[in-house]
């Protein structure tokens, strides 16, 4: 049976990949909410427009517009990224339209490590995504948390932790810290499964495509390019707190201290997923970290 998915956040990088794996679904029909204003974000769109995917123009702080946007849905799917104004306010508004208009559940955008157990104060995105799913719960939507741990893409080039210009990986205590982790497009491919799966319960839906600890995805990373990596700890959790502490005092640059918090759940082992529903889905095959890195990075070249 046809179900009316709404997505907000399509024109994101996590929400492009959603889009695109719920128009592959036959029963989906998609409609995006989507801000105006940037016309090459909007060009990007035109392949689902021509797959028969509708626009409704407006911003998550428009509330005419999502009355408009979740008309006639049954599902919303948000993948929207931001500070307390879009992911408490917005994603709140966006359920209560849901709940006025007949919509039967939401999929809020939490896709992480198990925020739920993180303890309050140590985390801001995590504790703002919290905050935001209690106020969803409130509107009486069903709710589904989809949770897959870190995408395997922040392994990547230009992420920080796995430095490919200066061959260094760094971490916090000893590297040996196993987390969940799955690349976006599997990411977006349970998304758009779970969203249409009426048998879904409301709650925590958590996956990963594997658990390595920073030290294996090393050793994955060099034997497929060939690059040996040097290993270096920046200390233990003790020295964590402190770099962390001090990197809220930095108000210039409020991403390193987001970053550090992350990196604080990892080492601390507190937001580890439980409840693994990755084989819910015959022929969705969830790629290992080592599959992942053989289609992303450049292959080892023989001597
Ligand atoms: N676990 C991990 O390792 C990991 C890593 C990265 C991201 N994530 C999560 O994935 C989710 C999506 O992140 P992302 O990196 O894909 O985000 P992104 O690329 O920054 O995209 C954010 C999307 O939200 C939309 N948006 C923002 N404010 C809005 C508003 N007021 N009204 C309507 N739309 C609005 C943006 O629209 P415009 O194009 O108009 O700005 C864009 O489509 C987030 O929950 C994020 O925390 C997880």
């Amino acid at each position: 049976m046809t179900q009316t998915v709404l997505l907000a956040g399509a024109t994101g990088m996590l929400g492009s990949r959603i889009a695109h794996r719920l128009m592959s679904q036959p029963e989906a029909r998609l409609r995006l909410l989507v801000r105006g204003g940037d016309a090459a974000k909007r060009a990007a769109l035109d392949p689902l427009l021509a797959h028969g995917a509708e626009i409704i123009e407006g911003d998550l702080a428009d509330l005419p517009a999502l009355d408009r946007a979740t008309q006639g849905v049954d599902v919303i799917v948000s993948a929207v990224q931001g500070g307390p104004d879009v992911i408490i306010d917005g994603q709140a508004a966006l359920a209560e339209a849901g709940r006025r208009n007949g919509v039967r559940r939401i999929l809020p955008s939490d896709y992480a490590l198990d925020l739920f157990k993180a303890t309050p104060g140590e985390h801001m995105m995590f504790d703002l995504r919290r905050t935001a799913d209690e106020k969803i719960a409130a509107t009486g939507i069903e709710h589904v948390h989809v949770l897959q741990g870190a995408f395997m893409e922040m392994f990547g080039p230009g992420m920080g932790t796995i430095d490919y210009e200066t061959g260094v990986v760094t971490f916090w205590g000893d590297g040996t810290q196993m987390i969940e982790t799955t690349s976006v497009e599997d990411t977006a491919r349970m998304v758009a499964r779970v969203a249409l799966d009426r048998t879904v319960p409301s709650g925590k839906f958590a996956f990963a495509g594997d658990k390595v600890s920073i030290l294996d995805a090393a050793k994955v990373i060099e034997a497929q390019t060939g690059r040996r990596f040097e290993r270096r700890s920046n200390g233990s959790e003790a020295n964590l707190r402190a770099a962390k502490a001090e990197a809220h005092k930095d108000t210039s640059n409020p991403f390193k201290a987001v970053m550090l918090a992350y990196q604080l759940t990892m080492l601390t082992g507190q937001t580890a997923l439980s409840g693994m529903q990755n084989d819910r889905y015959s022929g969705l095959q969830l790629e290992s970290f080592a599959q992942f890195a053989a289609r992303t990075l450049p292959r080892r070249v023989a001597a």
